[in-house]
């Protein structure tokens, strides 16, 4: 499977910065590259990034698809400025605005109705690692989302396993820690989606960073990276993605 670095830029950068930022950076044959922008950048993004063979993403979509639910985003809007996928679940949208696993699980419907790819991010907390309740609450955090997919549905879904004490922190999961998650996460896929779960791809996110990103890659059933600070700068962004392909 090649591998996929995703850019999350969160809120940062305006829409001049991130056109800069795209045209600075190197094509690459090997890996699969994508960026998730500001909802206000993904259409200008998408006509540069055609040419640069990068995907670009959105943050956070409606579980909704059209109506009085101000200050939402629909999948059909997503599609029509040709955003290429959407990131659901991302712990910022479940501790920042309250995001349960009900809404996401219609997210994530909403996403397989549309056809809109997505990736499903997991993670346990601080407290939920010292309690030992890691598997537990990534096993029901999957069930949630993913127990109604059907056969036809798997090839849109990849999922991020980003711990909660490792974003921002500088504190990357230890080999050990991400290998064991990874393998419980590819059994878990096997039990929801059988034979299709060898192909969804299981990213890694997590103060990912130049010096760290190839051994992590390195690891069984990891199959790309969420990357968020290390993604803000071109030159840095451009150091990570170099050191994937040697
Ligand atoms: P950092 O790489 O800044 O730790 O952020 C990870 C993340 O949340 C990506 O979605």
């Amino acid at each position: 499977m090649r591998k996929l670095i995703i850019a999350n830029w969160k809120m940062n950068m305006l829409r001049r910065e991130a056109i800069h930022f795209i045209t600075n950076i190197a094509e690459q044959q090997d890996i699969d590259l994508a960026i998730v922008p500001s909802f206000l950048s993904i259409k200008e993004l998408k006509e540069v990034a055609l040419d640069k063979n990068i995907l670009i993403g959105s943050q956070n979509m409606s579980e909704h698809n059209h109506g009085a639910y101000t200050g939402e985003v629909s999948a059909t809007m997503l599609k029509d400025v040709g955003c290429d996928f959407v990131l659901l679940g991302h712990s910022e949208r479940r501790k920042i605005f309250l995001e349960s696993n009900q809404v996401i699980a219609k997210k994530v419907e909403r996403a397989v109705v549309e056809d809109m790819p997505f990736v499903l991010c997991v993670g346990e907390t601080l407290d939920e690692k010292e309690q030992g309740e890691t598997e537990e609450v990534i096993d029901h955090m999957l069930e949630e989302a993913l127990s109604s997919l059907m056969d036809a549905h798997w090839n849109k879904v990849s999922i991020a396993y980003e711990p909660v004490w490792a974003i921002g922190t500088g504190k990357v999961a230890s080999v050990e820690i991400i290998s064991q998650v990874h393998n419980f996460i590819r059994s878990k896929l096997e039990e929801l989606a059988g034979e299709k779960a060898s192909e969804i791809r299981i990213l890694y996110g997590g103060s990912v960073k130049s010096e760290n990103i190839k051994e992590i890659l390195s690891i069984n059933n990891v199959d790309g990276a969420l990357v968020g600070g290390a993604s803000l700068e071109a030159l840095t962004f451009n150091q990570l993605i170099s050191e994937v392909g040697i």
